[in-house]
């Protein structure tokens, strides 16, 4: 009887440590500290996807991740426009192309192959708007991550719609509000690629010691 209780005892004990270092240690994927970091450490641009569309709801919870972005004095300075049905982006394509039939790689090509493109714009009546629409899609790009969703930040595109007159039939579409500027794209979609981190240059960070 007094072996069975010490048992029991002993039992006991070593469940409670088990508990104990359980919520004490943080949390292991890969090599990294915690899930946090591991999704920043482990993100990179995209440029080869799968044709696979992602769920509505995921694209609601990114885009819900994305708006809870740190953002100046909460103006919330950007809209957003995600284009997610096949046919409207080919519609959207089609224009680019048009535009420029011998340059594709320049126009539909500079959307990188995402299947699902978010459209931001920024207010250009506010000076920290671009800052705002940074955040948003630096939110956006880390919680699709997480979800093992890959994307790519795109200028390219951006510039094109924005300085070719050809193209004002795309600002048209996106609707975006008088006096708010397409600023940024954001391709999303499942990774047919896994790229190796480019290099990054820790010199351009200094402590003052
Ligand atoms: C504002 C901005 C514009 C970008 N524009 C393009 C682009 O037009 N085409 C492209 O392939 N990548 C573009 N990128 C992706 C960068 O090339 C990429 O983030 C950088 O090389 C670092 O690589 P990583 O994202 O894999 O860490 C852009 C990124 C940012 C932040």
């Amino acid at each position: 009887m007094k072996n069975i209780k010490l048992l029991i005892a002993l039992l006991a004990l070593a469940a409670l440590t088990a508990c104990n270092n359980a919520t004490q240690q943080p949390q292991q994927t890969t090599q990294y500290e915690n899930p946090t970091i591991a999704t920043i450490m482990e993100r990179r641009s995209i440029r080869a996807y799968k044709p696979d569309t992602i769920a509505r709801q995921t694209l609601e919870r990114i885009i819900e991740c994305g708006i809870n972005a740190p953002n100046g004095q909460n103006k919330q300075s950007w809209e957003i426009r995600i284009v997610h049905n096949p046919a409207i982006f080919d519609s959207l394509k089609t224009i680019m192309a048009d535009a420029y039939p011998d340059k594709a790689e320049m126009t539909v090509g500079s959307f990188r192959g995402a299947p699902v493109m978010i459209f931001i714009a920024r207010d250009l009546n506010y000076d920290f708007s671009a800052y705002d629409c940074g955040l948003l899609a630096q939110n956006i790009m880390l919680s699709a991550q997480s979800l093992g969703i890959g994307s790519i930040c795109l200028g390219s595109p951006v510039r094109f719609i924005n300085d070719n007159p050809a193209c004002a039939p795309i600002l048209q579409r996106l609707n975006f509000s008088p006096n708010y500027q397409l600023s940024l794209c954001i391709g999303l979609g499942y990774a047919n690629e896994t790229p190796d981190p480019k290099p990054r240059n820790k010199a351009k960070a200094q402590f003052l010691e």
